[in-house]
């Protein structure tokens, strides 16, 4: 097996658990950087996303298979890649990637070094630098996804986009926009509601305490087309009740407690997967809408614990990130 490298060390620096527990449980390891298979590629990572499946991976809940501890957690980041397998053309040594892979066999992205298979990684847009195109592979593919995949959302079509201040909706809210959609989006607080008129909403309103079924007769009188849904709860039970006849309501795997069906409504869980040709279709909405990215915070991967601690503390507008480099 031949592997085109950069200069790589034979250890690096992770952030890793040795058990499942709380924040605390992740310290600063020093592990083997990954080798790439032929079809895979090593990323140097620049920026690393956190999301609440990373904390609820900590926290214990693992979606198949049993964890070989030390775990890395991450599903998502940016960087440069280091070395490529020996059947890899498409990503050069040297170039910008960035790349989602979710329970990572060889481990996640809170590391300087993570090895993923090729098709889960593609050049970083031209208008992102690497801190925030490492904050959007798994929200942004799975914004996207949501609003051209699940709803099919055409120019024209009225959608609530709820739960939309945290690191999907903020994405979604400006993908459903750029596809000509009216956006009645949802959040908790002041600030939030604002943050959302910011990225675009026609109609942004309090989920939490605010009248959702009153402003939907305003903004969609006969209903709205569509609802997605990046939270559960009663607030969404409403939101549902302000759908129209044969509308459809789309959710990421993960937003709990799920909707429950409803006569003459289609229901929709859906994943955000990776591909090559799902990355250049993000790549080209990235492009198209000049995609802003909130990101609420910043840590360094060895405060990866603070990082979780503050995701736990909840109201994130945005996106959480870890500055590995
Ligand atoms: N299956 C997949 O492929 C996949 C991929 C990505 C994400 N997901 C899932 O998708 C969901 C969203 O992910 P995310 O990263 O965007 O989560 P997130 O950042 O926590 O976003 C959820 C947002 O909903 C807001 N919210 C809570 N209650 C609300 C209410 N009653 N009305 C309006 N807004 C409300 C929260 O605001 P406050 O914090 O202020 O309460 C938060 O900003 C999660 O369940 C995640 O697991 C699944």
């Amino acid at each position: 097996m031949t592997i085109k490298i950069s200069k790589v060390p034979k250890t690096m620096r992770a952030a890793a658990i040795d058990h499942f527990g709380g924040p605390e449980v992740l310290t600063l390891h020093s592990l083997p950087v990954p080798v790439p298979d032929p079809d895979e590629v090593l990323i140097a990572l620049h920026t690393a996303g956190v999301g609440g499946w990373d904390a609820d991976m900590r926290g214990g809940w693992w979606p198949e298979g049993r964890p070989h501890f030390p775990v890395v957690l991450g599903t998502d980041g940016s960087g440069t890649i280091a070395a490529v397998g020996s059947r890899v053309r498409r990503l050069q040594v040297g170039e910008k990637a960035y790349a989602y892979s979710f329970n990572n066999p060889k481990g996640g992205f809170y590391a300087e070094y993570v090895a993923v298979p090729a098709t889960n990684a593609a050049p970083v847009p031209e208008s992102l630098d690497l801190k925030h195109a490492g904050a959007i592979p798994t929200t942004g593919l799975t914004a996207l996804q949501g609003v051209d995949d699940a709803l099919r959302i055409r120019a024209g079509d009225s959608l609530i986009i709820h739960g939309a201040s945290g690191g999907v909706g903020t994405l979604a809210v400006q993908f459903a926009k750029a596809r000509g959609a009216r956006v009645l989006a949802t959040a908790c607080g002041a600030d939030a509601v604002a943050l959302l008129r910011r990225l675009g909403a026609d109609v942004a309103i309090d989920g939490c305490g605010g009248d959702i079924l009153a402003a939907v007769r305003d903004f969609a009188p006969g209903g709205v087309d569509a609802v997605l849904a990046f939270v559960g709860g009663k607030e969404l039970t409403q939101c549902l009740h302000a759908v129209r006849a044969d509308g459809k309501v789309a959710y990421p795997n993960g937003v709990e407690p799920k909707p429950r069906k409803r006569r003459g409504i289609e229901i929709i869980a859906y994943d955000g997967v990776p591909g090559v040709a799902e990355f250049k279709r993000l790549g080209r909405a990235v492009e198209k809408v000049g995609l802003k990215v909130p990101i609420a915070a910043a840590y360094k991967l060895e405060e990866a614990r603070k990082a979780h601690a503050r995701l736990a503390a909840g109201h994130v507008l945005g996106k959480i990130v870890l500055r590995i480099r």
